[in-house]
């Protein structure tokens, strides 16, 4: 099984070729591979002839999407119709990443798979264009924030933040599911050996505010977890792009095919930041 992964030098698009390791696996970072130039992405898969694409090339800047709509939608719906359209051609199955952002937030619980999505902005507008071009029978993985080795994260600007300052802030009345990426791609690892069709949340179980994960990472570092400082959603919207205050996402259609679900985020979160503690002593 050949494996083209777009956008491969991306912080989720590293740990993925690292989980695929043994297949064949063609990694095209931004500078091999221009989603936004269709002629080139069609040429690229058809002298590559993958029987899997992994299309998780993406402009992720939220705020800069809100500023650049063009651009985003050039990049996220455009970028992603030329991928997918490539794709069809060489018949080769679909996985597709999307956002936690696609929901506007109002539900009272998480989301599940067959809610109405309805994006507060232009970054989720673009995405969701994105899942609108897969072809039927593509796989649709939306996953939530996600915190790994690298990139910028969360987890790693809570350990530079506790470096750098006495107290910080972090929203607390916001809430999502943290996720790991070197989970994330694990599971993504056996979507496409199923090549299941639909939209799949994947995330790690349970929920938590910036704020309650800010202090989870404060205290697997040996931090005090009182020099975070809770901030409201409202006060941080001085950023351009507007956020869900609910952006929970249940993983309901793995549940209902029976597929094992992600550890607890608290789990893997210590794994994580073992991890990176390793990585700054070293
Ligand atoms: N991070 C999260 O919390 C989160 C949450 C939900 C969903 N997702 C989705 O998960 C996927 C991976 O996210 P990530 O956090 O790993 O993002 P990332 O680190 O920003 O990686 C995205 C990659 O796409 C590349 N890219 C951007 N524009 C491109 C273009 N026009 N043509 C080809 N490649 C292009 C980027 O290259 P350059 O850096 O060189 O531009 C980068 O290597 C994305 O689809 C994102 O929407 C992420």
């Amino acid at each position: 099984m050949r494996i083209v992964i777009t956008g491969a030098a991306g912080a989720l698009g590293r740990e993925l070729v690292a989980a695929l390791a043994g297949e064949d696996v063609q990694a095209l970072s931004h500078t091999a591979l221009e989603v936004t130039d269709r002629r080139a992405v069609l040429d690229c898969l058809d002298s590559l002839r993958p029987d899997v694409v992994v299309h998780q090339a993406a402009w992720t800047d939220v705020d800069g999407c809100e500023r650049e709509p063009d651009r985003a939608f050039r990049v996220n719906a455009l970028g992603s119709l030329n991928v997918a359209d490539a794709s069809s051609h060489q018949g080769a199955h679909l996985l597709y990443l999307s956002s936690d952002l696609v929901f506007d937030g109002h539900k009272d619980g998480a989301y599940h798979e067959w809610d109405r999505t309805g994006p507060l902005q232009v970054y989720g507008r673009s995405k969701l264009a994105g899942e609108h071009a897969c072809p039927p029978g593509s796989t649709i993985v939306r996953t939530s924030w996600l915190c790994g080795r690298r990139g910028r994260n969360m987890v790693r600007s809570v350990l530079a933040l506790a470096s750098e300052h006495e107290t910080f802030g972090f929203v607390a009345d916001q809430l999502g599911c943290p996720t790991m990426v070197g989970d994330l791609a694990g599971m993504i690892r056996h979507l496409i050996g199923e090549r299941l069709p639909g939209i799949f949340h994947v995330t790690n179980q349970g929920e938590a505010s910036r704020y309650e994960l800010a202090r989870a990472v404060m205290e697997l570092a040996g931090h005090d977890p009182d020099r975070v400082h809770p901030i409201e959603l409202a006060a941080y919207e001085s950023a351009v792009a507007s956020r869900p205050v609910n952006a929970r996402l249940d993983n309901m259609a793995l549940r209902l095919s029976g597929i094992g679900l992600l550890p607890p985020w608290r789990e893997s979160l210590a794994h994580l930041v073992g991890e990176l503690l390793g990585m700054r002593e070293g």
